[in-house]
């Protein structure tokens, strides 16, 4: 099992549902943050430095499944969701231990 993390454009999140589905993904966490990646929120550089602006809102995508199912999703989501501009997003990949279903005790990948 990996988890996949996805911190994405706001208004790209509403592509996601559609590619969990074609996946087959059994569940998703979505959550709002703020963030930035190599240009440090900022939209602008100055003599060929960037100069730091803010914190940039993000939408973080977490979702838990098995490692076949892996490329399929990453691969997917790049294609639909890429502007082609800085700020597009980063996924991190990393593995799980075990996934617990509350409801029943069930461990494993069967609870996904
Ligand atoms: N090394 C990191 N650790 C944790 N979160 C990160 C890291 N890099 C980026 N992020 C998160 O991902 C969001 C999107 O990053 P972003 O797309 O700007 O990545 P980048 O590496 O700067 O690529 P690009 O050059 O395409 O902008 C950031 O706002 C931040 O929330
Ligand atoms: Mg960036």
């Amino acid at each position: 099992m990996k988890k996949v993390e996805m911190i994405i454009r706001p208004d790209k999140a509403e592509y996601i549902k559609g590619i969990l589905d074609e996946v087959g993904a059994g569940g998703v966490t979505v959550t709002s943050v703020m963030g930035y990646g190599v240009q440090k929120g900022s939209l602008d550089t100055y003599r060929g430095s960037v100069v730091p602006n803010n914190l940039l809102h993000k939408v973080k995508i977490e979702v838990v499944l098995a490692d076949d199912k892996v490329d399929a999703l990453v691969d997917k989501v790049c294609e639909t969701i890429k502007t082609g501009a800085v700020g597009d997003g980063k996924i991190f990949v990393s593995p799980v231990e075990n996934a617990i279903r509350v409801r029943t005790g069930e461990k494993g990948e069967s609870v996904l």
